[in-house]
């Protein structure tokens, strides 16, 4: 078994849910401009964006190495009464099916190798979302990864998605969820 598998196999292997029930909530706040049709929440854990996509009526694939987080997100789907199809992925050698998507979803999942797999997996027209820590974030005490390599430099989430339409684009220090975070959040349109 690979170690990311066995580390987030470990966090999630819980009860009570690691990263909580409730969506991101730059997702949740921007929901509204994200069209509707099929999803793909990439590193789903358990699951609490792709619960809350489907919510919203989107039909959600949800993809994650870690079963035990998997497990959660079926778990969640169930009690809220709609349907993910949650799938264990290794995102290092998962190839997204070209022109599938009208939504994919990235919740800090940083790996830089999987992007160009991102825009050529969404459909023209389609949305990417997407937020993830800024170097900053290392500056503030307040978790998160361990690694230099899954953390954005300036402007650097603009770059990747440099030929897409950008609809949203925030960069700096936000207090949500109850605790301060150095992030850069996106939402860019496949032109
Ligand atoms: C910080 S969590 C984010 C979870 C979720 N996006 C959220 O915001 O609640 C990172 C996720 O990446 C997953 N992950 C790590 N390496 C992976 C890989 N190689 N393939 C697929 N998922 C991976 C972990 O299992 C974990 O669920």
């Amino acid at each position: 078994m690979r170690t990311d598998q066995k580390r987030w196999d470990k966090r999630f292997g819980t009860k009570e849910f690691a990263l909580g029930r409730e969506p991101n909530p730059f997702l949740k706040r921007y929901i509204h401009l994200l069209p509707k049709g099929k999803a793909l929440d990439i590193a789903t854990g358990e699951g609490r964006n792709a619960v809350f996509l489907a919510r919203h009526g989107f039909e959600v694939d949800a993809v994650d190495i870690s079963e035990k987080g998997l497990k959660k997100a079926r778990k969640l789907a169930r009690e809220i009464g709609v349907r993910v199809n949650a799938l264990l992925v290794d995102l290092d050698d998962y190839q997204i099916e070209k022109d599938r998507y009208d939504l994919i979803a990235d919740f800090y999942f940083l790996k830089r190798r999987l992007i160009p797999r991102i825009r050529k997996g969404l459909k023209k027209g389609g949305k990417v979302i997407f937020e993830t820590y800024l170097l900053e974030h290392r500056t503030l005490g307040a978790g998160g990864p361990k690694q230099a390599k899954y953390f954005l430099k300036p402007n650097e989430l603009l770059r990747l998605f440099k030929n897409f339409q950008v609809l949203f684009y925030r960069e700096g220090i936000f207090r949500e969820g109850g605790r301060r975070k150095a992030v850069a959040s996106l939402i860019a349109e496949k032109i």
